[in-house]
């Protein structure tokens, strides 16, 4: 008895300590603690829940690791509609809603008009529902009546709050707050860097509205999100005006952006438009504009709304960011898959912050769309803030000398005759076996950070390992010798035992990271970790048919069509066998704990509360042993677990004919 009494003591000082942590780097963005420390207090905080797993409760930072699996999100109805806002990019509208506001407040005897000036994210707008303060239900905005219940993602971010600070006030009340979920530049770089090439997001926002529909809320809270919280409903006080709301959710423990401000006139508004124009590329995240709302929230309802939009408020969004320079040149890139990728070479000109000299063409497609010829006079523009490409030419300033852009009909690595598959907007290099550029990209693929990590591998070195036919493929970087190595360009003993240390080090490397360090198209670091887990050895994995494949989470038919192509290359066995005598991880590590596999392939779903497992480890329990726990029932569904108090899922369950088994029998199973 007095050990429980202790560990929930421990308990409920850790989850404070780590909430505080949490709050201070995704909120205030001043952390007090490196991610090592803080990685060390949920380890605690997990180990204690694990000994004690009545002890956990939903608000529990435990909660926002993940582990559910989702494979449908149940459509969920708003309160009220959720409306968007009207956008307009010209400083002349926001001076006519500025009016228009005015007028009616006058009419109302109302001569002060504040206006809130926000700026504007560039995410994707979610709800979330708390009841007597704690979150019960988060959603997408969907049609703006009903949305997809994604809770179980959204716990998973930090600067959700699970439980609203302040909570003796909310007792009894529902409280919904509104916000935008949005990705860190930093945080978005990052994952890019962790996808295939192929499978990068444009931006931000993308990237974003991808995260939050995946099916594995483990993967999405890997992924570093954040929210921003502008809209709160449910507090009876009509009075309370939007920028003390602000304070409020803030107080609640939201994150509300750093930099709204309260405006009194129409050139403080339009001080502030200016003044973030240019000090947005500062920022840690992006924000396309600013969005201005009448303080008064009792002049809301009254001024009303569109069927799209609400009339107390409007979005200026800053046009994209554009300028003019001289295409020069169109190089032909050839890539570890074979895609020959066009790229612009541009007079370099200043843009967003950042000069510019080189943007992505696509493909071939792209240049006829554009009606691109060299030496044209184009529209460069960066949108979204990442990669910036090429808008449009300017026909009538198109010089005399301008020349068509034809596509390559030999690889510029190779010299082979470079093919176009139906369907395909690409140009391809066939010679995959022997394309210097392609076993190069592959090479240096495999040798990343977020692979295999061998730093000490640059590009340089690797192309001369290839040209000098050292290496065929990466299995050949393990047996090296360090004299071929020294007698290289620009290197000497030293460095060649440098590379040769860096080498053994990285036999280490997990199987996970050897999955993704293989290359195989559209296989990035989420999916290899997915088949990792759902194929602990590569000899495994090799056996799975597509259909297998297709059924583990967030991996889709193209891509378990692709791995399957993958081990069926006839250069495959060969490079398994190099891989194997170069004692690389070719499966997972042993668990610590040997369990049987009972449950492999089984899903299962839990509805109601268990009496001797908490929710979070009957699910590691079913993990374990091969099985999948998934959160809505189906006809797919393997067995439903009811414990006491089930909810519809149970009915549901028996309607589809679903093995529904009771916690006893579930136990016995285990
Ligand atoms: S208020 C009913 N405030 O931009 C009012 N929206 O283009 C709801 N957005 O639909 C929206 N930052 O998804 C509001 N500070 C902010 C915002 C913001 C980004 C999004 C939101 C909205 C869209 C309009």
């Amino acid at each position: 008895m007095t050990d429980i009494i202790c560990a929930a003591e421990a308990i409920a000082q850790l989850r404070q300590e780590i909430e505080r942590h949490n709050h201070l780097y995704y909120v205030e963005a001043n952390p007090e603690l490196s991610d090592y420390d803080f990685d060390k207090l949920l380890e605690q905080l997990l180990a204690l829940e694990r000994q004690f797993p009545e002890l956990v409760t939903p608000d529990s930072p435990s909660q926002r690791v993940g582990g559910t699996i989702t494979r449908e999100f149940p459509s969920v109805q708003h309160r009220e509609p959720m409306l968007s806002l009207s956008n307009t990019y010209s400083t002349r509208e926001v001076e006519e809603f500025y009016n228009r506001v005015r007028k009616l407040l006058a009419l109302e005897g109302v001569m002060e008009q504040e206006m809130v000036a926000e700026l504007k994210f560039d995410g994707v707008a979610i709800s979330l529902l708390y009841r007597d303060g704690l979150l019960v239900r988060g959603a997408t905005r969907g049609d703006g009546r009903q949305g997809d219940d994604i809770t179980a993602n959204l716990r998973t971010i930090p600067s959700i709050p699970l439980r609203l600070n302040a909570l003796a006030e909310h007792d009894g009340r529902e409280v919904e707050v509104r916000g935008e979920v949005f990705m860190r530049k930093e945080d978005f770089k990052r994952l890019n860097e962790s996808r295939p090439e192929e499978d990068r997001f444009a931006n931000p926002r993308n990237a974003t509205a991808g995260t939050l529909k995946l099916q594995d809320s483990a993967e999405v809270a890997r992924r570093s999100m954040c929210f921003v919280a502008y809209y709160l409903k449910g507090i009876e006080d009509e009075s309370i005006a939007h920028h003390h709301r602000l304070e409020l959710l803030s107080g609640f423990g939201f994150f509300t952006g750093d930099h709204y401000r309260l405006c009194d006139t129409l050139p403080e508004i339009n001080d502030y438009i200016a003044r973030w124009s240019e000090e947005r590329w500062q920022l840690p995240y992006e924000t396309d504009g600013v969005v201005l709302k009448l303080n008064d929230v009792r002049f809301w309802e009254k001024l009303g709304a569109t069927a799209k939009s609400p009339r107390w408020a409007i979005a200026y969004k800053y046009p994209a960011q554009q300028a003019r320079t001289v295409l020069h040149n169109v190089l032909f890139q050839v890539g570890r898959l074979g895609t020959i990728t066009p790229v612009a070479e541009l007079e370099p000109v200043l843009l967003a912050g950042s000069t510019v000299s080189r943007s992505t063409l696509h493909n071939f497609d792209e240049i006829n769309r554009l009606g691109l010829m060299l030496r044209d006079r184009v529209i460069i523009e960066k949108s979204g803030e990442v990669i910036p490409k090429v808008l449009r030419t300017i026909p009538e300033e198109r010089p005399a000398d301008a020349e068509p852009i034809l596509p390559p009909a030999h690889c510029p690595s190779c010299g082979t005759l470079l093919v176009r598959p139906d369907n395909e907007v690409s140009y391809f290099c066939p010679n995959e076996e022997a394309c210097p550029a392609q076993i190069k990209g592959r090479v240096l693929h495999f040798a990343s950070r977020n692979a295999m990590d061998i730093q000490t591998l640059g590009d340089a070195l690797v192309e001369q390992l290839v040209a000098k036919g050292l290496i065929k493929d990466p299995a050949d970087l393990y047996f090296l010798q360090e004299k071929e190595l020294a007698n290289l360009e620009r290197m000497g003993s030293r460095s060649a035992q440098n590379i040769l240390r860096a080498l053994e080090k990285s036999r280490e490397k997990s199987y996970e990271r050897l999955l993704y360090a293989l290359g195989i198209r559209h296989v990035g670091r989420a999916t290899a970790r997915e088949l990792s887990q759902a194929s602990p050895s590569i000899d495994a994995l090799r056996q799975e048919g597509e259909e297998q494949l297709a059924s583990v989470p967030d991996i889709g038919p193209v891509v378990a069509r692709s791995i399957i192509n993958y081990f069926a290359k006839p250069s495959w066995p060969d490079l398994l066998e190099k891989l194997r005598s170069a004692g690389l991880q070719l499966s997972a590590s042993e668990p610590k704990e040997q369990v049987n596999r009972n449950f492999e392939g089984l899903t299962v779903l839990f509805t109601g509360g268990l009496d001797c497992y908490d929710r979070q480890k009957a699910a590691e329990l079913v993990l374990e042993r091969g099985g999948r726990v998934v959160s809505s029932v189906s006809k797919k569904t393997g067995m439903v677990v009811a414990g006491h108090e089930p909810g519809s899922k149970l009915d549901k369950a028996l309607k589809l004919g679903v093995r529904v088994v009771s916690e006893d029998e579930f136990e016995a199973m285990l």
